[in-house]
Parts: C-alpha cells; sequence; structure tokens
C-alpha cells in the first residue's frame, strides 16, 4: 500500500533541488504540511521559497542537521513521518580546495540527522515513517566510453565530494540494516533548471554569456554528464518517497548524455538568437581551461528499476528544458543579479538575524 506522508522534515530546502521538490510537493500534496531545516549557507537562498511564505503548509526552521537537539524538538513537535534528506555541500570544485566541511556536513549531519530519526521512529510517535536520503550517481566513479551504472554497480567515489556522498548513502544503508529503519536511497545524476546556483555549469554559462565573460571548459570538454530536469527530479523523488519498499535504492536518470563541449556550444547557439546576437558571436567566448583534478569523464545512468517498479520516467525532453530554462534565467535577473552580488545573504539575515554562515 502507498505511504502518504503528513509531515516532511526537508533538510535543505533552500537550494536548489530542496526548493524546487518543496514547491512541487506542496502544490501537489494540500492535506500535507512541510518543515523545512536549512542553515543558509552560501548555497541556501530563501528568494527560492518567497511564493510561500505565509503558506500554512510551509514552515523554515534557521538550523543545522549536525544541531542533534534541534533535529529532535523539530521531529517530535511536527510530528515528522518523513525526512527528504537534501543538505548537503554539492559543488565538486569546492570539495577539491576545502574537503573539511564536506565530510562535517555530508557524513557527519548525516549521521545526526539518521540517529535522531532513529529515535523519533523507534518512540512510536507516528505510526509510519521515511528516511529517504538524496544521494548522487558520482559515487559509482567514472565510467569509460560504455556501460551504465546501475544499482548494483560497486561505488567508487572519486572526488572529496562524492567520497563524503558515499559514506552518508551508506550510513543510509546501514542504519536499514542493522536497525531495520525505513530509509530509501536515491542516486540521481546531474540536475539543471531554475533557482541553480550560477556556479555549476548550466547557470555559470548562461550568466557569463549575458555578461559577454569567458566561458570556462574544463580540460578537452569532452567529459559527458547525464542531464535531468530538476522539476523531474522532484516527481521522481515523490514517487519514491510514498511507492517504495523500505530499504530500496533506485537510480534517477534523464537518458539523456551530453559532452560537456556540446552543451556549451547548444547553451552558445541558443542565447545568440535570445539576444539578438550574430550566428556563431558567443561560442567566441569559449575558454579551455586547466582540467579539473580528478575529472570524471563520464556519468551514464541505468534508471531501468525505477521505470519498471514504480513507473516513473523523465516528462521534459532537453530541447524543451534547456530553452525553459535559458528563459528562466532571462526573465529572472534579479534572482541572479542578488546572488551574483550577494544581496540575497542580506535579505536572509535579514529574515532570520543571527548572521548567516
Ligand atoms: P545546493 O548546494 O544548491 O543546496 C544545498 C542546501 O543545503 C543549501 O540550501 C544549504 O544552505 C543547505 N545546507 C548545507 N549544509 C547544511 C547543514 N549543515 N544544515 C542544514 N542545511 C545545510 O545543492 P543541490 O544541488 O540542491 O543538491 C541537493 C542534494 O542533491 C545534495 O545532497 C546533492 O548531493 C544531491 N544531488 C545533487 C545533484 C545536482 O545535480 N545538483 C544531483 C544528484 C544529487
Ligand atoms: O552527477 C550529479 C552531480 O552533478 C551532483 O552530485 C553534484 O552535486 C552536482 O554539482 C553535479 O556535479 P558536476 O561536477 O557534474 O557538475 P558541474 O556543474 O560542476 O560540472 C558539470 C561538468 O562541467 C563537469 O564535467 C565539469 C564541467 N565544468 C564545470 C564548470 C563549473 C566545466 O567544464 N566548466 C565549469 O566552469
Amino acid at each position: 500500500m502507498a505511504f502518504s506522508p503528513k509531515s516532511l522534515l526537508v533538510t535543505g530546502g533552500a537550494g536548489f533541488i530542496g526548493a524546487n521538490f518543496i514547491h512541487s510537493f506542496i502544490a501537489g500534496n494540500p492535506g500535507s504540511k512541510v518543515t523545512n531545516l536549512d542553515c543558509l549557507t552560501y548555497a541556501g537562498n530563501l528568494k527560492n521559497l518567497t511564493s510561500l511564505e505565509g503558506n500554512p503548509s510551509y514552515n523554515f526552521v534557521k538550523g543545522d542537521i549536525g544541531d542533534a537537539a534541534l533535529v529532535a524538538q523539530k521531529l517530535s513537535e511536527q510530528r515528522v513521518d518523513a525526512v527528504v534528506h537534501f543538505a548537503a555541500e554539492s559543488h565538486v570544485d569546492r570539495s577539491i580546495t576545502g574537503p573539511e566541511i564536506f565530510v562535517r556536513t555530508n557524513v557527519l549531519g548525516t549521521q545526526v540527522l539518521l540517529e535522531e530519526s532513529r529515535k523519533h521512529w523507534q518512540s512510536g510517535i507516528v505510526t509510519d515513517f521515511r528516511f529517504l536520503q538524496i544521494s548522487t550517481d558520482e559515487v559509482y566513479g567514472s565510467l569509460g566510453d560504455t556501460g551504465y551504472f546501475t544499482e548494483e554497480t560497486p561505488l567508487a567515489a572519486n572526488s572529496p565530494y562524492s567520497a563524503s556522498k558515499a559514506g552518508a548513502d551508506l550510513l543510509v544503508r546501514a542504519y536499514h540494516e542493522t536497525f531495520g529503519m525505513p530509509t530509501l536511497n536515491t542516486r540521481c545524476s546531474n540536475n539543471y533548471g531554475p533557482y541553480h546556483f550560477p556556479e555549476k555549469l548550466i547557470p555559470l554559462l548562461i550568466h557569463n554569456i549575458i555578461n559577454k565573460s569567458p566561458l570556462p571548459v574544463y580540460g578537452d570538454g569532452l567529459n559527458v554528464r547525464d542531464w535531468l530536469h530538476v522539476r523531474d527530479h522532484a516527481v521522481a523523488i515523490e514517487t519514491v518517497l510514498k511507492t517504495a519498499a523500505p530499504g530500496s535504492i533506485y537510480n534517477i536518470g534523464g537518458n539523456n548524455e551530453w559532452k560537456n563541449i556540446d552543451i556549451v556550444n547548444l547553451v552558445c547557439d541558443l542565447l545568440d538568437a535570445r539576444l539578438g546576437r550574430a550566428s556563431g558571436e558567443n561560442r567566441k567566448l569559449i575558454t579551455f581551461v586547466k582540467d579539473r583534478l580528478g575529472h570524471d569523464r563520464r556519468y551514464a545512468i541505468d534508471a531501468t528499476k525505477l521505470k519498471n517498479d514504480l513507473n516513473w520516467s523523465p516528462s521534459y525532453t532537453f530541447e524543451q528544458g534547456i530553452a525553459e530554462t535559458i528563459d528562466w534565467y532571462l526573465a529572472n535577473q534579479e534572482w541572479v543579479s542578488e546572488v551574483t552580488s550577494g544581496a540575497y545573504r542580506e535579505y536572509c539575515q535579514g529574515q532570520y538575524g543571527g548572521g548567516v554562515s
């Protein structure tokens, strides 16, 4: 029988995927409430959620997933029956220059959240419960020219980011195996869409093209990623949460592989037309730069299990999704400039005081 969560604790809901998930979940589940626990790092932006301010189905708590007392209090006070755990340090390049915070947040933070969730679930305060970990395809490491990651592929993380996510992924598995806790784990490919922080490839390209700044392409530009629209990811997460068997793991992917250089060329060309520039003008901004250390060559997800078991498949074509995404950034230049100028941090501080970490 399908699980129907009434009170969600969403961690990291002020970030890119978490905010999109909250919008999607609240729109589709009017009888449920969402508590968003986010400590508002540089990646947390309450401007992603302004349309939900004052909505009785939604409340925001500024706090750290590593704060056991706060997590315990929110779990019990809100009678939480599902934790959807997005909160993380998410950018691979930052994990290369500063890995420590990745271990602290992604591994130790997840462990605190798991432990408080276990106590809450075992207290019997709610009749049914799920803990859903938002993992990543990066835990599988890197592929050659052929083949796909399946849920059976051994974990072989290569960057400090992916190693910290693999640690969290295995801790979630361990809480199911050891305590029988009803956990779920999803491993998704690269997302794109609204509210994506412009340090990541696609929003960085759009921002730099608009401003006629160089477009840094790492190495030879032939690394391959599988791209999925963030709203398709949000629907997949809700599907797994409600219908997957406890203890299960699902890959989520777009069946949409692109070489980086091809994405760069595509975004350049789409923006030539939209910005009234001559054909080929934006491609002149492309600048090949030193490669990312340990740069994984290719990711490709086999999401057959999710299709066969739970009947999920993406609804966006890439053609539609990338066009809509570019149009969203063009229509939301104020959001972008508040992020790039840092003004969003003042907004967050003004709302919740005490400084933003
Ligand atoms: P993001 O960097 O945009 O957002 C992360 C959010 O977590 C921010 O709002 C931040 O303030 C919050 N946060 C960080 N540390 C915290 C802490 N200690 N306590 C509370 N909140 C904290 O990330 P994203 O791209 O939205 O990714 C969300 C999740 O999805 C991550 O777990 C990431 O590993 C995973 N994921 C991302 C992608 C992708 O393409 N972006 C793909 C697969 C999986
Ligand atoms: O695969 C899922 C992962 O996708 C998530 O787990 C991560 O949280 C998310 O950040 C993303 O990781 P990537 O490293 O794949 O994304 P990023 O946008 O940083 O880079 C995409 C590709 O583009 C990658 O091969 C590196 C390259 N790149 C990136 C940047 C920022 C460039 O060539 N130039 C750039 O300036």
